[in-house]
């Protein structure tokens, strides 16, 4: 059995959840569940980033205490993986101590092996960035993000980012799919290649933050820098410093890896991660892949705009599944995308209530009416071509394996995947009308339960591929084929896995209603 680490980003808790976080949060579901299905030992974390001075700022702002703020937003979060159905094994916040524990020894770690030096920051930092400018990336006095910055001063830990670029740029070459998509990739190697500055990650002006290790006595207390606490997440998940936590071991020294970021924090994740755990003596991640932002209707999603959209308002209004289809639907899993609701309707009904819906409806209908409510037989009857060419596409063969569904999926091409489905539901819905069992029952009985018996199975290979995607949607459909749980993985994605004729079915269930704009 194969390990598989995956990851989201731990999400700050200064303000609400909005489809930014649960399109990220989404994405990694639809791996974790992949992989689970192809049978792999999976560990899915997410969290919260609880610290900081954007955080603090935040509490303060609504006038209490950090603590009980983190804690209120934080569970908003929490409350975000249950209704956008997450199947996360865990759910780091790094004001834990189980955290907090972490993040100090892995900076001893860094500082013990000589990495780390005291000093005096001064320069440009944006709290809503939580990241440090130089003056030349400035634009019109403002962050390249466009956020504010303000001028720092302050007596500061370094990190020596700056000894570590050639054995970054080494490790990128070794490792060629560590940055994805490609074009981020070359985005940070010239990056690197440009040169690295060393890295402040201590401050003493506030003190909402983990206390730095070691430094009873001294007259300015030092808290980590945000980043460094937040990227420990990862590790401290794991039970790190115990490196003989089955954890620790099981996913992060003998597993695939992979962190899923957006695209305006992969040089934490690329850059300073990995040099952090270069200088702490610890594996690496094997890949970090940055998707694309939303936009709102083609707007920028902002709090001054006041235009961001609540995950609840559309699952409410839509459907869970109907919104999980859109989020991975729109977009190639990389690129920007716009949220935009005409789309989303017309994506929901053309795709999941008029294709695949209808694919079940009709067919499930059929069968109760004309096969007893049971599994029909098709055996005794020869397949034609239309037949053949049918099954051929439903079932895993030679030419589109498994592996190449793995890769597909490691390469994050979930439109793809999602297209691949439809097209085959589309390929079910010509069958039934090019063969059209309502005719074929008035010639012969048996010509129609083939039929039906190719398209419950084209259905049940359908239900197993979404399932990644739309987990409870699917479920219901292999509910309606009484297709066992253990029986749904994708190993079974084979005509040696066929339904057995004369298997009870329950009463047909529509599974995606048409959305219809209320008064029309
Ligand atoms: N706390 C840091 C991450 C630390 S990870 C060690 C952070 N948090 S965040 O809440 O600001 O962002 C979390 C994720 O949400 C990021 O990957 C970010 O790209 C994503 N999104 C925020 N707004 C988004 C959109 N408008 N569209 C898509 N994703 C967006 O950064």
């Amino acid at each position: 059995m194969n390990n598989f680490y995956i990851t989201t980003p731990i999400y700050y808790v200064n303000d609400q959840p909005h489809i930014g976080h649960a399109y990220t949060s989404v994405a990694c579901d639809v791996l974790a569940r992949f992989k689970r299905l192809s049978g792999n030992n999976v560990k899915f974390l997410t969290g919260t980033d609880e610290h900081g001075q954007k955080v603090e700022k935040s509490a303060d702002a609504a006038g209490v205490a950090p603590q009980t703020f983190v804690d209120g937003v934080s569970q908003s979060f929490r409350n975000l993986t249950a209704l956008m159905n997450i199947s996360n094994d865990d759910f780091i916040r790094t004001t834990e101590p189980r955290h907090i524990k972490s993040a100090q020894a892995l900076w001893k770690k860094m500082q013990d092996n000589g990495h780390i030096y005291l000093g005096a920051y001064s320069g440009w930092y944006s709290v809503r960035d939580e990241a440090y400018y130089q003056e030349s990336e400035l634009v019109n006095g403002l962050a390249p993000t466009g956020a504010a910055v303000e001028w720092v001063e302050e007596p500061s830990y370094f990190f020596n980012l700056s000894k570590w670029q050639d054995k970054l740029l080494e490790f990128y070459e070794q490792n060629q799919n560590f940055i994805a998509p490609e074009s981020r990739r070359n985005e940070i190697i010239s990056f690197v290649k440009g040169g690295l500055k060393d890295l402040s990650i201590s401050r003493t002006t506030f003190s909402w933050g983990i206390p730095v290790p070691g430094q009873e006595g001294q007259k300015d207390k030092h808290i980590m820098y945000v980043w460094l606490d937040a990227l420990a997440n990862y590790l401290s998940a794991l039970g790190y410093p115990d490196k003989n936590s089955q954890d620790y071991i099981d996913f992060w020294q003998n597993s695939y890896s992979m962190h899923m970021v957006g695209k305006d924090i992969i040089r934490f994740h690329t850059v300073y991660w990995p040099a952090f755990l270069m200088a702490a003596e610890l594996p690496l991640p094997k890949r970090i892949f940055a998707h694309g932002w939303w936009t709102i209707e083609g707007e920028k999603m902002s709090k001054s705009l006041g235009n961001a959209i609540a995950p609840a308002s559309l699952v409410e209004e839509f459907g869970l599944d109907q919104t999980r289809w859109f989020l991975m639907r729109e977009v190639p899993f990389g690129n920007d995308g716009n949220f935009s609701r005409d789309r989303m309707i017309a994506v929901i009904n053309s795709e999941l209530a008029n294709n695949i819906g209808n694919l079940v409806q009709r067919t499930l209908s059929m069968v109760a009416k004309n096969c007893g409510g049971k599994v029909p037989d098709a055996n005794g009857v020869d397949k034609d071509e239309i037949d053949m060419s049918f099954l051929y596409k439903i079932y895993v063969t030679e030419d589109n394996t498994p592996k190449d569904i793995d890769k597909k999926y490691m390469g994050c091409k979930f439109n793809d995947i999602m297209a691949d489905i439809v097209a085959i539901s589309s390929e079910a819905n010509n069958y039934i009308d090019n063969k059209a069992p309502w005719k074929q029952k008035k010639i012969d009985e048996r010509l129609m339960n083939a039929t039906l018996y190719h398209l419950l199975e084209g259905i049940r290979c359908i239900a197993i591929m979404i399932q990644p995607f739309i987990p409870a949607s699917s479920s219901k459909i292999l509910n309606l084929l009484s297709i066992p749980i253990d029986k749904r993985g994708f190993g079974y994605l084979s005509s040696d896995h066929a339904l057995l004729p004369g298997t009870a079915l329950p009463p047909p269930e529509p599974v995606f209603p048409r959305f219809a704009e209320k008064g029309v």
